[in-house]
């Protein structure tokens, strides 16, 4: 039998905000996941036949800068290895954060963690020897700013893997979260950036140099919004936040998700698919 508290109006509006937000983020993190298998599928429509046909050289007739570099063997490499190894994590890292997938399949969750984590540490070594040997857009805050995600994967990567293996699953959770955004942040860079191009027509971009205010900001904005977003869902979500707590939160990130689904749609039109088609 129900309490007569649980039956209180006060008890069923938190219940029901609980549910518009519980709602908001699996709407989020449906359209992220696919916005991310977009991505995955461009890397592969594009980089896999560049790399087929024309081997490490191909990458230097990309739009990539700094592709390929003659007789730079490691940084050849690294790059290539950095580019095919996103198809792995930016593809497989969504499956992790579905709980069907982990309640039902524990040691595909367990093998699919481990390979990510490897992967991800990895790329972002060889990101932070690119960088730092061969540059990147963006000057000096593009610089750091990619640099700092590097060390926000390891670190979040680190403390994911801490508490799954002290078996404290419910910070695992949380750090696991994190981790997936600062490796999506790249990927966000790319649809918050097509996103402002398409509402903004690019203000605060210089296209000639890829400089100015937005993409300095940016740079960091890449990381920093996707988790303070987070964050409010997962401060929202605690049980003994308020209703209207929830509902501003559950608005927050229906927002968020209004304003990714545009980027994500200006991404795949205006950069992903005329690169293959
Ligand atoms: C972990 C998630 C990451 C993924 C999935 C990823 C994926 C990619 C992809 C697909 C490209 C090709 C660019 C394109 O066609 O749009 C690229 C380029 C690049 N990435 Fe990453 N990246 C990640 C993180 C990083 C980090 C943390 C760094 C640096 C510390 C980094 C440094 C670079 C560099 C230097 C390039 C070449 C850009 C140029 O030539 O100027 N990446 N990355």
């Amino acid at each position: 039998m129900q309490s007569a508290a649980h039956d209180s109006p006060g008890w069923q509006l938190n219940l029901n905000a609980q549910k518009a937000l519980t709602l908001s983020g699996q709407i989020w993190f449906l359209i992220a996941a696919f916005g991310q298998w977009l991505f995955v599928a461009y890397v592969i429509g594009f980089y896999v036949p560049v790399l087929a046909l024309g081997g490490l050289p191909g990458l230097g007739d990309t739009h990539l800068p700094h592709g390929h570099a003659a007789g730079d063997l490691v940084g050849n490499l690294a790059i290539a290895g950095h580019i095919l190894v996103a198809i792995i994590i930016v593809g497989g890292g969504p499956l992790q954060l579905i709980p069907a997938i982990r309640n039902r399949f524990p040691a595909l969750h367990r093998n699919l963690g481990r390979t990510y984590l490897f992967f991800a540490f990895f790329t972002s070594i060889a990101g932070l020897y690119l960088v730092w040997t061969r540059g990147v857009l963006g000057g000096l805050a593009g610089h750091v700013a990619i640099s700092l995600d590097a060390v926000l994967i390891l670190a979040f990567g680190a403390l994911a893997l801490r508490y799954a293996v002290a078996r404290q699953f419910d910070r695992h959770r949380r750090w696991a979260m994190r981790l997936f955004m600062v490796v999506s942040a790249v990927w966000f860079f790319r649809v918050g950036m097509m996103f402002w191009f398409m509402t903004t027509g690019g203000i605060g971009i210089d296209t000639e140099t890829f400089s100015g205010p937005f993409i300095y900001s940016w740079y960091f904005g890449q990381m920093a919004l996707p988790l303070l977003l987070l964050e409010i869902y997962l401060w929202a979500s605690a049980p003994q936040r308020h209703g209207a707590a929830k509902l501003a939160a559950a608005s927050v990130v229906f927002v968020a998700t209004a304003a990714m689904s545009i980027g994500i749609f200006a991404a795949v039109m205006g950069m992903w698919l005329p690169r293959i088609v």
